[in-house]
C-alpha cells in the first residue's frame, strides 16, 4: 500500500490570518485543496489521509466534499498533538486498512502547494529504495547557530547544509520499529520523520526539492504564492 499523509494537523500560528492556515484561501482556493489536487494527480496512491485538528474535523470533510465529491480516495482523520502524532495517526489508519509489510507513507505539510509531481514520485521511489527519503534544498543563507538569545554560538559550513522539505517518505515498518526503541526523551526531541532513522543510525536518501516548494508560513508567504499565481 503507498498512502500520502497530508499534514494539517496543526493550525499554523506564524500565518496569523485568524483561521487554521489550511483553510487561508490562495487564488482563491484553500491551501489544504491546492496540496489535495497535487497529490490526486499522481496515480500510485491508495489513500491520501488528510489529518485535522480535532476542532476542524467536520469543516475538513465538508471541504473535501465539496471540492472532490465522492472521491473514495480521501479520507479525513484526527491529528496528534505534535507533527509525529499526526504521523502515527496516519501510520496508524493504513494498519487498520490491514496494509501489506513494507508499505509507504509519503509525508507532506499541506502549505506546500507548489510541490511538483517529479518530486512526489521521486520521494517514493527513494523510499522504496532506501526506506527514508526527504526533499531537500541546498542553504542558501549563511545560518548561524544561537543556542542562547542574542548570541552566536557556532557557524556551521554552509555547504554541508540544506534545508529539509516534504514531501519526506518512508516504510511505516521500519517506522514502526525505530519508534518502539525510542526513549521518552528521545520521543520528546522528536520533531520531524526523518530525526527518527537519523537517530538509529538509518540512511535517509536526500534528493532534489525545489525552492518553489516553500511551506506558506508567514503573511509574506501569502504575498509571494498569490503573484506566483499572477505571474
Ligand atoms: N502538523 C500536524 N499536526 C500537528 C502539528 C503540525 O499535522 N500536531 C502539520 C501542520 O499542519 C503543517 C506541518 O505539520 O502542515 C508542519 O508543521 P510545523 O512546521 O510545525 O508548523 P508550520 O506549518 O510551520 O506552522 P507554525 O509553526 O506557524 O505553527
Amino acid at each position: 500500500m503507498i498512502c500520502a499523509a497530508m499534514l494539517a494537523g496543526g493550525i499554523g500560528s506564524r500565518l496569523k490570518q485568524g483561521i487554521p492556515k489550511q483553510f487561508v484561501k490562495i487564488n482563491n482556493k484553500p491551501i489544504l485543496v491546492h496540496s489535495v489536487e497535487k497529490y490526486l494527480n499522481v496515480k500510485d496512491f491508495d489513500k491520501i489521509i488528510v489529518s485535522s485538528p480535532k476542532s476542524c474535523i467536520d469543516k475538513t470533510k465538508r471541504l473535501m466534499e465539496q471540492y472532490f465529491p465522492h472521491n473514495d480516495k480521501i479520507v479525513v482523520i484526527e491529528g496528534g498533538l505534535t507533527r509525529n502524532g499526526t504521523i502515527l495517526n496516519s501510520i496508524q489508519y493504513m494498519k487498520n486498512q490491514n496494509c501489506e509489510k513494507d508499505s509507504i507513507l509519503v509525508t507532506h505539510d499541506a502549505s506546500r502547494i507548489f510541490v511538483s509531481e517529479k518530486i512526489i514520485e521521486d520521494s517514493i521511489k527513494y523510499a522504496i529504495e532506501t526506506g527514508a527519503a526527504s526533499a531537500a534544498v541546498p542553504a542558501i543563507d549563511v545560518i548561524f547557530e544561537s543556542k542562547e538569545e542574542g548570541k552566536l554560538t557556532d557557524i556551521p559550513l554552509r555547504k554541508h547544509l540544506c534545508h529539509a522539505q516534504t514531501p519526506q517518505s518512508f516504510n511505516i515498518d521500519e517506522f514502526l520499529e525505530i519508534y518502539e526503541d525510542l526513549s521518552d526523551d528521545e520521543i520528546d526531541k522528536l520533531d520531524e520523520a526523518m530525526m527518527l532513522f537519523h537517530l538509529r543510525d538509518r540512511d535517509v536518501k536526500l534528493f532534489p526539492g525545489d525552492p518553489g516548494n516553500f511551506k506558506i508560513t508567514r503573511p509574506f508567504d501569502i504575498t509571494l504564492a498569490e503573484s506566483i499565481f499572477k505571474s
